[in-house]
């Protein structure tokens, strides 16, 4: 598998024929890097599920250049459902809608619905208009991690996941560092009113805006009550225990927005200014932890209703008990 940096027009042709063909091409988005598989072939597909180690009934997003090819993969589309799209796409947000027949169990783990994102990033947009042009109709990427791992936010990370599993035609495309850092904004349109089933970049306030209603933000206590019944498994996890509340002793790590200090004795992994910095370093931070082989990480959770939802909502999880 070749990891390629510089990706010329030329480039991107030969990755939307590699998909075309069945291989896999990792390639960056805005949120975080996805690992690309044509979403019509199952035999691309299934080695997606091999190459992350995921259970097969865990549905996969499926990438579009445009919200004009939404009809090809979703039916029943409600009106709130285009309103969102208008407004937020090409963007952090994935919408849950009626699958149409294009959208096999394979795809969607066997549910009736279908997940579809129009990611803004430009190298991801070319190689999906390319893709399509090839008569390709939509790339399935999940997060380019093994499963139950910290999602990488640049190809660095993809490789060092991933190219043990990876075959000689399957490519890595560098366009760099994530910007926004955490998955996508996932939204269920497929009742009366939307559901955010996975906060992101798109916050609650931001669709109310647009739709005029007033969808709750989860707070992160009752993410923790969640966390705390046990249902969760352990997911966005590093090797080193992350700790949520409690102070750091010598040589663990410790995450927090710039203003907190380090503790005395403590390995400081990411010191943003804001928390669309934390947002963008955090996954960074987890990683860090994990190449310094440090045992645990104390984390400062950040506050307020913008990515700190996605950000304590990833933390959560994180934190969940090996
Ligand atoms: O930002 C992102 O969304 C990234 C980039 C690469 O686009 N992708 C991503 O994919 O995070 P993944 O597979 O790591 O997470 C997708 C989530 C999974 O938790 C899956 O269960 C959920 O989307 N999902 C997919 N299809 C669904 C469906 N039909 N109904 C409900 N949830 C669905
Ligand atoms: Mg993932």
């Amino acid at each position: 598998m070749a990891v390629i940096s510089n990706c010329t027009a030329s480039i991107i042709k030969d990755a939307a024929l590699a998909l075309k063909q069945g291989y896999l091409v990792a390639f960056p988005t805005e949120t975080v890097y996805g690992l690309g598989a044509d979403a019509t072939n199952e035999k691309a597909v299934a080695r997606i599920y091999e190459v992350k180690g995921r259970p097969t009934d865990h549905p996969l997003i499926v990438h579009i250049s445009s919200m004009q090819l939404l009809d090809k993969w979703a039916c029943e589309i409600p009106e709130y459902a285009i309103k969102l799209a208008r407004a937020f796409w090409p963007g952090p947000m994935t919408l849950v809608l009626k699958r149409t027949e294009l959208a096999k169990d394979f795809i969607t783990g066997g549910q009736d619905t279908v997940a579809i994102r129009v990611p803004s990033n430009t190298l991801a947009n070319q190689l999906l208009r390319e893709f399509e042009s090839l008569g390709g109709n939509g790339i399935a990427a999940p997060s380019a991690n093994r499963f139950g791992k910290v999602s990488p936010t640049c190809a660095e990370d993809v490789m060092d996941e991933l190219s043990e599993y990876l075959v000689a035609k399957d490519l890595i495309l560098d366009g760099g560092s994530s910007i926004v850092g955490v998955e996508s904004t996932i939204i269920a349109c497929t009742k009366s009113d939307p559901l955010i089933l996975r906060p992101g970049g798109i916050t609650a306030s931001m669709i109310n805006n647009v739709l005029d209603l007033s969808i709750e933000v989860e707070t992160k206590l009752a993410r923790i009550q969640i966390k705390a019944s046990g249902l969760l498994e352990s997911h966005y996890s590093p090797n080193a225990r992350v700790y949520l509340s409690g102070t750091p002793k010598t040589g663990d790590g410790f995450i927090a927005l710039s203003n907190f200090p380090t503790p005395e004795g403590a390995i400081r992994l990411t010191s943003p200014a804001s928390n669309q910095e934390y947002a963008r370093t955090l996954y960074q931070g987890l990683r860090l932890a994990d190449s310094k082989k440090l045992s645990n990480v104390f984390v400062v959770p950040p506050v307020g209703d913008d990515i700190a939802v996605a950000i304590c909502d990833r933390l959560a999880k994180s934190a969940f008990m090996k």
